[in-house]
């Protein structure tokens, strides 16, 4: 069984009061409840993080270093912004996949730029609470896909 990091940025500990209209009613605690389900189906174990600073998110990617094997990151406003977080997930290197709650590029033209997207694995956004459950499913896949793929050279190799 293997552990992921589930990542969340500035802000987010409001949802559910915060701009409801726009982010809905879920808060992130009912949030982790859906994943820690979906996680307990697909056989993994899951960490939750959420920090309104960059420091404390770049230092939490770091910590997964050789012990979570993927992470689910919705990075709040940093995704438009922080070129610190972007280092920080191309040098972990393990698979992080980009979520928002709402349709980015529906929204603000500002937001319609995300500076972590290249060194992400990809981006699931639009989808409500929905968003984190598919992300979930997404870094699973592209795991096992990378499991497989290295056991299959290692087979060649033998
Ligand atoms: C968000 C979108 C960002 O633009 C915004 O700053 C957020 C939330 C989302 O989940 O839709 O804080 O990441």
């Amino acid at each position: 069984m293997f552990e992921l990091l589930v990542l969340n940025g500035p802000n987010l500990n409001l949802l559910g009061s915060r701009e409801p209209g726009i982010y809905g009613a879920m808060g992130l605690t009912e949030i982790a409840d859906r994943l820690r389900e979906l996680a307990a189906e697909l056989g993994v174990k899951l960490e939750f993080f959420q920090s309104n600073s960059e420091g404390a998110l770049i230092d939490r990617l770091h910590a997964g270093i050789g012990t979570v094997a993927g992470a689910v990151f919705n990075p709040g406003a940093y995704t438009h912004t922080s070129i610190a977080l972007r280092d920080a997930i191309a040098a972990v290197r393990y698979p992080v996949v980009e979520v928002h709650l709402t349709n980015v590029d529906a929204r603000e033209e500002f937001r319609r730029t995300s500076v972590l997207a290249p060194v992400c694995a990809g981006t699931i956004a639009g989808f409500g609470w929905r968003s984190y459950t598919l992300a979930l499913r997404a870094v699973v896949g592209a795991i096992e896909d990378q499991t497989a793929h290295t056991h299959h050279q290692d087979q060649r190799l033998a």
